[in-house]
């Protein structure tokens, strides 16, 4: 039998969520434990989440929060939204908002920004300029390149490029499994 590693139970809640209500874009486990990582980092930190999804994201960032540490995150989807509130109803920490990622702005800077839904392509200077001096901003959901600059498609991957080179950042692109990648980077102080 294959031992797992164990899973925290508001993760593992928000994925059955997810499976029930048919969301597939959940963040994998990889991801989030980068994601449980990056908040740990922070403990007196503002951390931020656009895209809250069926939670699952939200719940791997949570189990890295430290105790002054506070949570935001923000999804369009009224009832996805709904749900994320409901299920960290109970911690003072934690603020999910209902509606367009810029309503993330007035709790800037972050000191950790997950740009997972709205954004990350729509706006990616003004994600960079969100961040505190030395913040942590995670993107996933890229396709690894062995190519400088980066491909996708066959084609230069522009908004990889553009995280990977901003000259406020310096910043990386790690494996989360064999077939995808997520960008790291600090904000520069
Ligand atoms: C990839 S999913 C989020 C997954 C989640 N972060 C996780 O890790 O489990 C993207 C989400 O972003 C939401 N979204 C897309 N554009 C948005 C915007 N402009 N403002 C707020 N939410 C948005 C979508 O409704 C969707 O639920």
């Amino acid at each position: 039998m294959t031992r797992q590693r164990p899973v925290p139970e508001t993760v593992t809640a928000a994925e059955r969520f997810a499976a029930a209500s048919g969301f597939t874009k959940s963040c994998s486990r990889e991801v989030g434990r980068l994601l449980a990582a990056t908040a740990a980092a922070k403990p007196h930190g503002v951390v931020a989440e656009s895209g809250t999804g069926a939670g699952v994201g939200t719940a791997w960032l949570h189990s890295g929060l430290g105790p002054a540490a506070r949570l935001v995150t923000v999804e369009r989807d009224t009832p996805l939204a709904t749900r994320a509130d409901d299920a960290f109803a109970d911690d003072p920490r934690v603020r999910v908002l209902a509606g367009d990622w810029r309503l993330l702005v007035p709790y800037a800077p972050f000191d950790v920004f997950f740009c997972d839904g709205g954004g990350k392509r729509d706006d990616p200077e003004a994600v960079v300029g969100l961040l505190a001096p030395g913040g942590i901003l995670v993107l996933d959901d890229f396709t690894p390149s062995a190519d400088w600059p980066p491909r996708f498609q066959g084609e230069v991957d522009e908004l990889r490029l553009f995280y990977l080179t901003h000259p406020a950042l310096t910043a990386t692109e790690v494996l989360t499994s064999p077939g995808a990648s997520a960008v790291v980077a600090v904000r520069m102080a």
